[in-house]
């Protein structure tokens, strides 16, 4: 491999059904005032909240509830729990929940504390906490396998105003202090969110995989993550509580996206910023605006990269090269992966998104082009096309 790089990562895991006994020993290193965040009522059905905030009274905490965090949580939501946790002291933010909850309380621990207006600073403008400022520290009791959100320190906030939906890299101060991982939490999972997250876990490795034609480490790891998820969420679809499946693909979410797989490397991630411009246009749930556009966009980029789509075709989808060139192989790898998205039931067409075809100029415009992106960099009629296309299948 060629690339230089430090690898921190400060979060402490914890995984296992047991998983949750060990957040009393967390707790006890903050003070007492706990924002306990949630999203739409989901824990409060499964039972999740009831089994948190027992703990959280028997550490003798002060709970104040920061609930509703809707699925891709929006900039105002987090100037609201800013203000929260300013007016309350909270002392730590407990997400409880998915990829939003997690997103959503890094956002809100780096917000309390600033000066200027967070969508202004860190998402237009790009920049850093600024240094002295306080932060928050986040603890994750993960209830949704998918996003890694919950060992890494990026949180995806969407503006609706001006239909923008984007990351920021917080650094390590950003990172959550803890992560709680149960798989059985996830059991109650609605199908489509199911889908939605195990194709996003594949496409995380994707974005990584998809690049430089060095012999690189990080590779390797994918290839294993990659077979592993398609083969526990082929089993977690027919049997949401199949144990060994759930708890597969909880940890093969933490791996995909806890900044292992891209070191080194200069990744692809063009899935994901058409995933988020079909985002800000339409709420759509985030995995399946990946599903809808990799396939358009893999098969363009193939000419251009077509010795990687070969070797992904023979070790990650057992295709036999013999007798074939290196793009039947390569094909047949992707026809293999489309088999694959329709038998864990991803969405393919950007239609079934509400996207239309009035939307696609505005669409188009809106996808952030990554000039160091994959194996060829696309123009904005490219980028239209994909969009085209994927609304076509
Ligand atoms: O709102 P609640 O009631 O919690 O219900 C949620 C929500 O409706 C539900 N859910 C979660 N766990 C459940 C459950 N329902 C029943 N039982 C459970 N155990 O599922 C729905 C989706 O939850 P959400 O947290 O929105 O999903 P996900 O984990 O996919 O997170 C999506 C957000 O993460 C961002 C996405 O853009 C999106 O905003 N991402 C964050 C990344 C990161 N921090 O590195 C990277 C990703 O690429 C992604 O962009
Ligand atoms: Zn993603």
């Amino acid at each position: 491999m060629l690339g230089s790089f430090v690898y921190d990562n400060p979060t402490r895991l914890y995984f296992g059904e047991d998983s949750l006994k060990a957040l009393a020993g967390e707790l006890s290193k903050y003070g007492p005032v706990v924002q306990l965040i949630c999203g739409g009522g989901s824990i409060k059905r499964n039972g999740i909240y009831d089994q948190v905030c027992a703990v959280l009274k028997e550490a003798g905490k002060t709970i104040v509830e920061d609930a509703g965090v809707m699925p891709n949580p929006t900039i105002g939501k987090v100037r609201e729990g800013a203000k929260i946790a300013r007016e309350s002291g909270a002392d730590l933010l407990l997400a409880v929940g998915g990829g939003s909850c997690c997103d959503y309380a890094k956002a809100v621990a780096a917000s309390a504390f600033c000066d200027e207006d967070p969508w202004d600073r860190y998402y237009v403008r790009n920049m850093g906490i600024a240094s002295g400022q306080r932060v928050l520290p986040v603890g994750c009791v993960l209830t949704m396998a998918g996003t890694g959100s919950e060992m890494n320190g990026t949180a995806v906030i969407t503006n609706p105003e001006t239909r923008q939906k984007l990351g920021h890299k917080f650094g390590p101060q950003g990172f959550p202090r803890f992560a709680i991982l149960n798989p059985v939490f996830t059991y109650s999972l609605p199908a489509w969110q199911l889908s939605a997250g195990i194709f996003d876990i594949f496409c995380h490795i994707c974005e990584q995989y998809f690049s430089g034609t060095d012999d690189n480490t990080s590779d390797y790891i994918s290839e294993g993550l990659m077979r592993s998820v398609i083969h526990a969420g082929r089993i977690a679809v027919k049997n949401p509580t199949d144990y060994e499946a759930r708890s597969n693909l909880m940890w093969a979410a933490t791996w995909a996206l806890n900044t292992l797989l891209g070191l080194g490397k200069t990744g692809d991630w063009m899935v994901h910023k058409f995933g988020q411009s079909i985002g800000a246009f339409t709420d759509a749930t985030h995995g399946m605006t990946l599903s809808c556009v990799t396939l358009p966009y893999y098969r363009r980029m193939l000419p251009h990269g077509t010795a990687k789509y070969r070797r992904f075709a023979e070790v990650v989808w057992n295709v036999d090269p013999a007798g074939r060139d290196d793009t039947a192989v390569a094909l047949e790898g992707l026809a293999r992966m489309e088999a694959w998205m329709r038998e864990i039931g991803v969405v393919l067409s950007a239609a079934e998104l509400g996207v239309t075809e009035a939307m696609l100029d505005d669409l188009s415009e809106n996808v952030i082009i990554l000039e160091k992106a994959s194996y060829k960099a696309l123009d904005r009629a490219g980028v239209r096309e994909i969009l085209a296309e994927a609304l076509r299948a």
